[in-house]
């Protein structure tokens, strides 16, 4: 893939988040590369979420820039930025659908806000969406409670592409899921990716994703991204939480296995 000459998706420059006295994220930088699969780990309550959700806006940031597909935030008409929240899908770590509305209602939510179009037209969508993420017309009417993890988090992917975007935001996408689920859903995310070109910048902590599906992965520690790089990089880093994290045993046994395997 050539992805080296492309402007990046995503741009975030020197980025400074704080709750109060808590400096969450430091002078951050990052560029997420245009069509790439992108991996955030760090420590749990790094940041990480903070990060997601100040690039879309939702989390007010003290200092730096964010560019997204190239309109920097600060610099954009609310014209402008109601335009370019249509360009990219979110699928959140927590509440991810809305408990009292089903399965189609939880797909036509960006709908409703963003396309005025008329609700059979909108039911077309959400089937085609469903269909993409391995569902049928047969969860149309669902309700959350009915639904098991794994196509909770199906439906959740189904409502981010409701609007076609071009970056999918995952927070933690297969946290919760059996390894099976997480391992068909990881597959899902890579087939969606490279058939609809997207972007995905993608929180995780699942080591089997960053193994399989990422194309690049990014350390967020201290407030900043420390390493960025594939996972070959990854074994390089001096970094001491990149050290514990990728040199962990449980690491080096999915990676021994993975080599194993591609012998
Ligand atoms: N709305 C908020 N108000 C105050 N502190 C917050 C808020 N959101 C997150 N934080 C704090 O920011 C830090 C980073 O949180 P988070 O991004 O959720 O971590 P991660 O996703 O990496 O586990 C935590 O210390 C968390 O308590
Ligand atoms: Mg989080």
């Amino acid at each position: 893939m050539t992805l080296g000459g492309a402007n990046p998706a995503i741009s975030v420059r020197d980025l400074v988040v704080g709750f109060g006295d808590h400096t969450v994220l430091d002078r951050l930088s990052l560029d997420v590369r245009s069509g790439e699969i992108l991996g955030v780990v760090g420590a749990s309550g790094g940041g990480k979420s903070v990060f997601l959700r100040t690039m879309i806006g939702l989390v007010p940031k003290r200092s730096g820039q964010v560019v997204l597909l190239g309109t920097d935030l600060d610099r954009a008409s609310d014209a402008d930025l109601r335009g370019l929240e249509r360009r990219w899908g979110v699928l959140f770590q927590h509440g991810a659908l809305f408990s009292s509305l089903t399965v189609r209602q939880n797909v036509q939510f960006p709908m409703r806000e963003y396309l005025g179009i008329s609700q059979r037209l909108m039911d077309e969508v959400t089937l085609a969406k469903l269909e993409m993420v391995g569902l049928g017309p047969d969860d149309l009417d669902k309700f959350p409670s009915e639904l098991s993890g794994g196509m909770t988090k199906r439906v959740a992917l189904a409502r981010a592409l409701a609007l076609d975007p071009e970056i999918v935001f995952l927070d933690e996408p297969t946290s919760g899921l059996d390894p099976i689920s997480a391992g068909e859903f990881d597959e899902l995310i890579r087939t969606l990716q490279t058939t609809l070109k997207l972007t995905v910048f993608m929180v995780t902590h699942d080591l089997d994703s960053l193994r399989t599906i990422c194309d690049r992965i990014a350390v967020l520690s201290d407030g900043r991204i420390v390493t960025v790089g594939p996972l070959a990089a990854m074994y390089e880093s001096d970094h001491p939480w990149v050290k514990s994290y990728f040199g962990g045993e449980r690491a080096s046994l999915h990676f021994s296995a993975a080599a194993a395997t591609e012998v």
